[in-house]
Protein backbone atom coordinates (compact mmCIF):
# COMPACT_ATOMS: atom_id res chain seq x y z
CA UNK A 1 0.00 0.00 0.00
CA UNK A 2 1.41 3.41 -0.70
CA UNK A 3 1.31 5.97 1.69
CA UNK A 4 -1.78 7.96 2.65
CA UNK A 5 -2.51 11.02 0.58
CA UNK A 6 -3.08 14.20 1.75
CA UNK A 7 -5.38 17.21 1.13
CA UNK A 8 -5.84 20.76 1.90
CA UNK A 9 -9.55 21.21 1.20
CA UNK A 10 -9.98 25.32 1.81
CA UNK A 11 -13.58 26.68 1.75
CA UNK A 12 -14.68 23.76 3.69
CA UNK A 13 -18.33 25.01 5.16
CA UNK A 14 -19.55 25.96 1.74
CA UNK A 15 -22.01 23.96 -0.20
CA UNK A 16 -19.42 22.60 -2.08
CA UNK A 17 -17.11 22.61 0.35
CA UNK A 18 -19.08 20.53 3.04
CA UNK A 19 -19.48 17.69 0.48
CA UNK A 20 -16.14 17.62 -0.67
CA UNK A 21 -15.04 17.41 3.45
CA UNK A 22 -17.09 13.42 2.52
CA UNK A 23 -16.62 12.89 -0.82
CA UNK A 24 -12.46 13.62 -0.37
CA UNK A 25 -12.61 11.39 3.14
CA UNK A 26 -12.03 8.05 1.04
CA UNK A 27 -8.70 9.52 -0.93
CA UNK A 28 -6.98 10.32 1.48
CA UNK A 29 -6.24 12.27 4.81
CA UNK A 30 -8.60 15.91 4.56
CA UNK A 31 -6.82 19.12 6.23
CA UNK A 32 -10.27 21.13 5.66
CA UNK A 33 -9.90 24.64 6.29
CA UNK A 34 -13.00 27.56 6.56
CA UNK A 35 -12.39 31.36 5.97
CA UNK A 36 -12.54 31.55 9.88
CA UNK A 37 -9.68 29.20 10.45
CA UNK A 38 -7.38 32.61 11.56
CA UNK A 39 -3.64 30.89 12.99
CA UNK A 40 -6.28 27.89 14.42
CA UNK A 41 -4.24 25.45 17.39
CA UNK A 42 -1.86 24.38 14.65
CA UNK A 43 -1.00 27.86 12.90
CA UNK A 44 -3.33 27.14 9.92
CA UNK A 45 -5.24 30.06 8.61
CA UNK A 46 -7.89 29.32 5.57
CA UNK A 47 -8.60 32.71 5.06
CA UNK A 48 -7.73 33.53 1.12
CA UNK A 49 -7.64 37.19 1.43
CA UNK A 50 -4.95 36.88 3.84
CA UNK A 51 -2.63 35.75 1.05
CA UNK A 52 0.73 35.67 3.14
CA UNK A 53 -1.09 33.75 6.32
CA UNK A 54 -2.39 31.28 3.27
CA UNK A 55 1.22 30.55 1.62
CA UNK A 56 3.00 29.48 4.96
CA UNK A 57 0.02 27.31 6.01
CA UNK A 58 0.24 25.64 2.30
CA UNK A 59 3.82 25.36 3.15
CA UNK A 60 3.26 23.68 6.60
CA UNK A 61 0.77 21.25 5.42
CA UNK A 62 2.73 20.54 2.47
CA UNK A 63 0.01 18.65 0.38
CA UNK A 64 -0.70 15.94 -2.38
CA UNK A 65 -3.29 17.79 -3.34
CA UNK A 66 -5.04 21.54 -2.70
CA UNK A 67 -8.74 21.89 -3.41
CA UNK A 68 -9.95 24.97 -3.51
CA UNK A 69 -13.80 25.55 -2.84
CA UNK A 70 -13.45 29.22 -1.39
CA UNK A 71 -15.02 31.87 -3.67
CA UNK A 72 -16.53 35.36 -2.85
CA UNK A 73 -19.69 34.57 -4.62
CA UNK A 74 -21.84 37.45 -3.83
CA UNK A 75 -22.13 38.58 -7.45
CA UNK A 76 -24.19 41.50 -6.92
CA UNK A 77 -21.86 42.39 -3.53
CA UNK A 78 -18.82 41.86 -6.12
CA UNK A 79 -20.15 45.31 -8.13
CA UNK A 80 -19.29 46.96 -5.17
CA UNK A 81 -15.98 45.49 -3.60
CA UNK A 82 -14.33 44.67 -6.88
CA UNK A 83 -11.07 44.39 -4.96
CA UNK A 84 -11.79 41.79 -2.61
CA UNK A 85 -13.57 39.84 -5.25
CA UNK A 86 -10.62 40.01 -7.07
CA UNK A 87 -8.15 38.87 -4.10
CA UNK A 88 -10.43 36.26 -3.32
CA UNK A 89 -11.09 34.94 -6.66
CA UNK A 90 -8.09 36.02 -8.87
CA UNK A 91 -5.19 36.54 -6.28
CA UNK A 92 -5.54 33.77 -4.36
CA UNK A 93 -5.79 31.11 -6.57
CA UNK A 94 -3.22 32.14 -8.08
CA UNK A 95 -0.87 31.90 -5.22
CA UNK A 96 -2.59 28.38 -4.61
CA UNK A 97 -0.98 27.45 -7.91
CA UNK A 98 2.65 29.22 -7.26
CA UNK A 99 2.59 27.00 -4.13
CA UNK A 100 1.51 23.52 -6.13
CA UNK A 101 3.54 23.92 -8.40
CA UNK A 102 6.10 24.57 -5.59
CA UNK A 103 5.17 21.47 -3.83
CA UNK A 104 4.13 19.23 -7.20
CA UNK A 105 1.08 19.00 -5.88
CA UNK A 106 -2.68 18.83 -7.86
CA UNK A 107 -4.54 21.65 -7.90
CA UNK A 108 -8.81 21.39 -8.23
CA UNK A 109 -10.33 24.50 -8.73
CA UNK A 110 -14.28 25.78 -9.31
CA UNK A 111 -15.60 28.23 -11.78
CA UNK A 112 -18.91 29.37 -13.18
CA UNK A 113 -20.92 29.80 -16.32
CA UNK A 114 -20.58 33.39 -15.17
CA UNK A 115 -17.60 33.71 -17.23
CA UNK A 116 -20.16 33.64 -20.45
CA UNK A 117 -21.63 36.32 -21.97
CA UNK A 118 -24.97 34.65 -22.11
CA UNK A 119 -26.12 34.64 -25.72
CA UNK A 120 -27.34 32.09 -27.72
CA UNK A 121 -29.02 28.89 -26.89
CA UNK A 122 -26.34 26.19 -27.34
CA UNK A 123 -24.69 25.20 -23.84
CA UNK A 124 -21.35 26.24 -23.85
CA UNK A 125 -17.99 24.30 -24.48
CA UNK A 126 -15.01 24.81 -22.74
CA UNK A 127 -12.90 26.32 -24.84
CA UNK A 128 -15.69 28.88 -25.99
CA UNK A 129 -14.55 32.49 -25.76
CA UNK A 130 -15.03 34.03 -22.33
CA UNK A 131 -16.80 37.29 -22.17
CA UNK A 132 -18.23 38.07 -18.34
CA UNK A 133 -20.66 39.95 -17.67
CA UNK A 134 -20.05 41.29 -14.37
CA UNK A 135 -17.46 41.48 -11.94
CA UNK A 136 -18.13 38.94 -10.46
CA UNK A 137 -17.65 36.60 -13.48
CA UNK A 138 -14.66 38.99 -14.38
CA UNK A 139 -12.79 37.60 -10.88
CA UNK A 140 -13.34 33.98 -11.72
CA UNK A 141 -12.47 33.80 -15.11
CA UNK A 142 -9.17 35.58 -14.01
CA UNK A 143 -8.81 32.60 -10.94
CA UNK A 144 -8.96 30.11 -14.14
CA UNK A 145 -6.07 32.12 -16.13
CA UNK A 146 -3.86 31.83 -12.87
CA UNK A 147 -4.71 28.46 -11.90
CA UNK A 148 -4.11 27.34 -15.71
CA UNK A 149 -0.25 28.71 -15.58
CA UNK A 150 0.30 25.65 -13.90
CA UNK A 151 -0.98 22.32 -15.87
CA UNK A 152 -1.61 20.00 -12.72
CA UNK A 153 -4.77 21.14 -12.27
CA UNK A 154 -8.41 20.26 -12.75
CA UNK A 155 -10.76 23.35 -13.08
CA UNK A 156 -14.45 22.40 -12.87
CA UNK A 157 -17.09 24.98 -14.28
CA UNK A 158 -20.67 24.55 -12.77
CA UNK A 159 -23.70 26.54 -12.53
CA UNK A 160 -26.58 27.06 -10.03
CA UNK A 161 -25.14 25.41 -7.16
CA UNK A 162 -27.88 24.13 -4.17
CA UNK A 163 -27.31 21.61 -1.13
CA UNK A 164 -29.51 21.44 1.74
CA UNK A 165 -26.97 22.95 3.51
CA UNK A 166 -26.24 27.00 2.81
CA UNK A 167 -27.87 29.75 0.71
CA UNK A 168 -29.37 29.19 -2.48
CA UNK A 169 -32.88 29.93 -5.06
CA UNK A 170 -34.57 26.77 -3.77
CA UNK A 171 -34.34 27.74 -0.35
CA UNK A 172 -35.58 31.21 -0.67
CA UNK A 173 -38.66 29.82 -2.73
CA UNK A 174 -39.48 28.01 -0.40
CA UNK A 175 -39.39 30.80 2.32
CA UNK A 176 -41.08 33.24 0.14
CA UNK A 177 -43.77 30.89 -0.72
CA UNK A 178 -44.46 30.12 2.86
CA UNK A 179 -45.10 34.06 3.35
CA UNK A 180 -46.22 35.50 0.24
CA UNK A 181 -49.27 34.20 -2.48
CA UNK A 182 -47.92 35.02 -5.45
CA UNK A 183 -44.36 35.09 -6.81
CA UNK A 184 -42.53 36.17 -9.86
CA UNK A 185 -39.93 34.68 -10.98
CA UNK A 186 -37.53 35.16 -13.98
CA UNK A 187 -38.57 32.30 -16.95
CA UNK A 188 -35.77 33.75 -20.24
CA UNK A 189 -32.50 32.67 -17.94
CA UNK A 190 -31.87 29.19 -18.57
CA UNK A 191 -29.43 26.57 -16.69
CA UNK A 192 -29.10 23.50 -14.87
CA UNK A 193 -29.40 23.11 -10.85
CA UNK A 194 -26.63 21.46 -9.88
CA UNK A 195 -26.06 19.80 -6.64
CA UNK A 196 -23.32 20.29 -4.29
CA UNK A 197 -23.52 16.31 -3.47
CA UNK A 198 -23.23 16.03 -7.51
CA UNK A 199 -19.94 17.97 -7.72
CA UNK A 200 -18.19 16.83 -4.50
CA UNK A 201 -18.78 12.90 -6.06
CA UNK A 202 -17.37 14.07 -9.65
CA UNK A 203 -14.47 15.59 -7.69
CA UNK A 204 -13.44 12.47 -6.07
CA UNK A 205 -14.32 10.64 -8.97
CA UNK A 206 -12.18 12.61 -11.63
CA UNK A 207 -9.56 13.07 -9.05
CA UNK A 208 -8.68 9.44 -8.15
CA UNK A 209 -8.63 9.05 -12.09
CA UNK A 210 -6.43 12.24 -12.90
CA UNK A 211 -3.85 11.07 -9.90
CA UNK A 212 -2.49 8.24 -11.64
CA UNK A 213 -3.43 9.95 -15.54
CA UNK A 214 -1.97 13.59 -15.27
CA UNK A 215 -3.24 13.89 -18.85
CA UNK A 216 -6.89 14.93 -17.76
CA UNK A 217 -5.68 17.52 -16.27
CA UNK A 218 -7.88 20.34 -17.29
CA UNK A 219 -11.37 22.79 -17.68
CA UNK A 220 -14.53 20.43 -17.70
CA UNK A 221 -18.24 21.57 -17.10
CA UNK A 222 -19.68 19.87 -14.75
CA UNK A 223 -23.44 20.48 -14.18
CA UNK A 224 -26.79 17.95 -13.83
CA UNK A 225 -28.59 17.31 -16.90
CA UNK A 226 -30.79 18.60 -18.32
CA UNK A 227 -32.19 22.41 -18.20
CA UNK A 228 -34.81 24.76 -16.83
CA UNK A 229 -35.47 28.02 -15.99
CA UNK A 230 -35.21 30.00 -13.07
CA UNK A 231 -39.25 30.06 -13.32
CA UNK A 232 -39.78 26.36 -14.28
CA UNK A 233 -37.18 25.78 -11.23
CA UNK A 234 -39.14 27.49 -8.55
CA UNK A 235 -42.84 25.90 -9.97
CA UNK A 236 -40.79 22.39 -9.64
CA UNK A 237 -39.96 22.81 -6.00
CA UNK A 238 -43.43 23.85 -4.63
CA UNK A 239 -44.90 21.17 -6.77
CA UNK A 240 -42.54 18.76 -4.77
CA UNK A 241 -42.44 20.95 -1.58
CA UNK A 242 -46.35 20.10 -1.49
CA UNK A 243 -46.27 16.46 -2.89
CA UNK A 244 -44.19 16.22 0.32
CA UNK A 245 -46.61 18.22 2.63
CA UNK A 246 -45.00 21.40 2.90
CA UNK A 247 -47.39 24.43 4.29
CA UNK A 248 -47.07 27.21 1.42
CA UNK A 249 -49.25 30.13 0.70
CA UNK A 250 -47.86 30.20 -3.05
CA UNK A 251 -48.32 27.15 -4.63
CA UNK A 252 -46.38 26.64 -8.09
CA UNK A 253 -49.54 27.58 -10.78
CA UNK A 254 -49.24 31.08 -8.56
CA UNK A 255 -45.40 31.96 -9.70
CA UNK A 256 -45.23 34.44 -12.28
CA UNK A 257 -43.16 34.30 -14.84
CA UNK A 258 -40.89 37.55 -16.12
CA UNK A 259 -38.20 38.48 -18.14
CA UNK A 260 -34.71 39.44 -17.32
CA UNK A 261 -34.76 42.80 -18.14
CA UNK A 262 -38.03 43.74 -16.41
CA UNK A 263 -36.08 42.46 -12.63
CA UNK A 264 -33.16 44.76 -12.96
CA UNK A 265 -30.12 43.47 -10.53
CA UNK A 266 -26.77 45.17 -9.52
CA UNK A 267 -24.68 42.65 -11.48
CA UNK A 268 -25.83 41.66 -15.38
CA UNK A 269 -26.09 38.30 -15.70
CA UNK A 270 -26.68 35.80 -18.20
CA UNK A 271 -29.49 34.29 -20.11
CA UNK A 272 -27.88 31.49 -21.98
CA UNK A 273 -26.02 29.28 -18.77
CA UNK A 274 -26.14 25.93 -20.65
CA UNK A 275 -22.99 24.22 -20.02
CA UNK A 276 -21.81 21.07 -22.28
CA UNK A 277 -20.06 18.28 -20.03
CA UNK A 278 -19.60 15.73 -23.31
CA UNK A 279 -15.65 16.18 -22.32
CA UNK A 280 -16.21 15.58 -18.57
CA UNK A 281 -18.38 12.61 -19.49
CA UNK A 282 -15.69 11.50 -21.80
CA UNK A 283 -12.53 11.28 -20.03
CA UNK A 284 -14.14 10.45 -16.71
CA UNK A 285 -16.07 7.85 -17.93
CA UNK A 286 -19.59 9.83 -15.89
CA UNK A 287 -23.17 9.35 -15.93
CA UNK A 288 -25.00 12.90 -14.71
CA UNK A 289 -28.56 12.38 -13.32
CA UNK A 290 -31.10 14.60 -14.17
CA UNK A 291 -30.99 17.73 -12.38
CA UNK A 292 -34.51 17.11 -10.70
CA UNK A 293 -32.98 13.89 -8.89
CA UNK A 294 -30.54 16.17 -7.40
CA UNK A 295 -33.42 18.78 -5.93
CA UNK A 296 -35.83 16.10 -4.83
CA UNK A 297 -33.54 14.69 -2.55
CA UNK A 298 -32.46 17.93 -1.61
CA UNK A 299 -36.51 19.09 -0.25
CA UNK A 300 -36.49 15.46 1.00
CA UNK A 301 -33.96 16.81 3.24
CA UNK A 302 -34.46 19.95 4.34
CA UNK A 303 -38.54 19.03 3.76
CA UNK A 304 -38.90 15.39 5.53
CA UNK A 305 -39.83 12.18 3.63
CA UNK A 306 -43.25 12.03 2.16
CA UNK A 307 -46.35 11.01 4.31
CA UNK A 308 -46.86 7.62 3.97
N1 LIG B 1 -23.28 28.88 -5.77
C1 LIG B 1 -23.44 28.85 -7.09
O1 LIG B 1 -24.56 28.93 -7.60
C2 LIG B 1 -22.24 28.67 -7.98
C3 LIG B 1 -22.44 28.71 -9.38
C4 LIG B 1 -21.33 28.53 -10.20
C5 LIG B 1 -20.08 28.33 -9.66
N2 LIG B 1 -19.91 28.33 -8.31
C6 LIG B 1 -18.56 28.15 -7.78
O2 LIG B 1 -18.54 26.94 -7.03
C7 LIG B 1 -17.60 27.07 -5.97
C8 LIG B 1 -18.27 26.69 -4.65
O3 LIG B 1 -19.36 27.58 -4.43
P1 LIG B 1 -20.47 27.32 -3.31
O4 LIG B 1 -21.78 27.27 -3.97
O5 LIG B 1 -20.04 26.21 -2.42
O6 LIG B 1 -20.36 28.72 -2.57
P2 LIG B 1 -20.74 29.13 -1.08
O7 LIG B 1 -21.73 28.16 -0.52
O8 LIG B 1 -21.08 30.57 -1.16
O9 LIG B 1 -19.38 28.91 -0.32
C9 LIG B 1 -18.28 29.73 -0.55
C10 LIG B 1 -17.34 29.50 0.58
O10 LIG B 1 -16.22 30.38 0.37
C11 LIG B 1 -15.89 30.87 1.62
N3 LIG B 1 -15.16 32.14 1.56
C12 LIG B 1 -15.61 33.38 1.26
N4 LIG B 1 -14.62 34.27 1.44
C13 LIG B 1 -13.54 33.57 1.88
C14 LIG B 1 -12.24 33.90 2.26
N5 LIG B 1 -11.80 35.17 2.26
N6 LIG B 1 -11.40 32.93 2.67
C15 LIG B 1 -11.82 31.65 2.72
N7 LIG B 1 -13.05 31.26 2.38
C16 LIG B 1 -13.90 32.22 1.96
C17 LIG B 1 -17.20 31.07 2.38
O11 LIG B 1 -16.92 31.06 3.74
P3 LIG B 1 -17.72 32.05 4.73
O12 LIG B 1 -19.15 31.71 4.54
O13 LIG B 1 -17.16 31.68 6.05
O14 LIG B 1 -17.36 33.43 4.29
C18 LIG B 1 -17.95 29.83 1.94
O15 LIG B 1 -17.72 28.77 2.83
C19 LIG B 1 -17.09 28.51 -6.03
O16 LIG B 1 -15.87 28.52 -6.74
C20 LIG B 1 -18.14 29.24 -6.84
O17 LIG B 1 -17.60 30.36 -7.51
C21 LIG B 1 -20.97 28.47 -7.46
Amino acid sequence: MGSTLKILLLGCNGQVGWQLQRSLSVLGDVVALGSASQADSEGFCGDLSNLEALTLTIRRVAPDVIVNAAAYTAVDRAESEPDLAHRINALAPGRLALEAERLGAWLVHYSTDYVFDGSGTVPWREDDPCAPLNTYGRSKLEGELAVRTYPRHLIFRTSWVYSARGANFAKTVLRLAAERETLSVIDDQVGAPTSAELLADVTAHALRMALTRPELAGTYHCVAAGQTSWHAYARYVLTEASVLGATLQCGAEEVQAISNASYPTVAHRPLNSRLNTEKLQLAFSLHLPQWQIGVRRMLQEILGAPPA
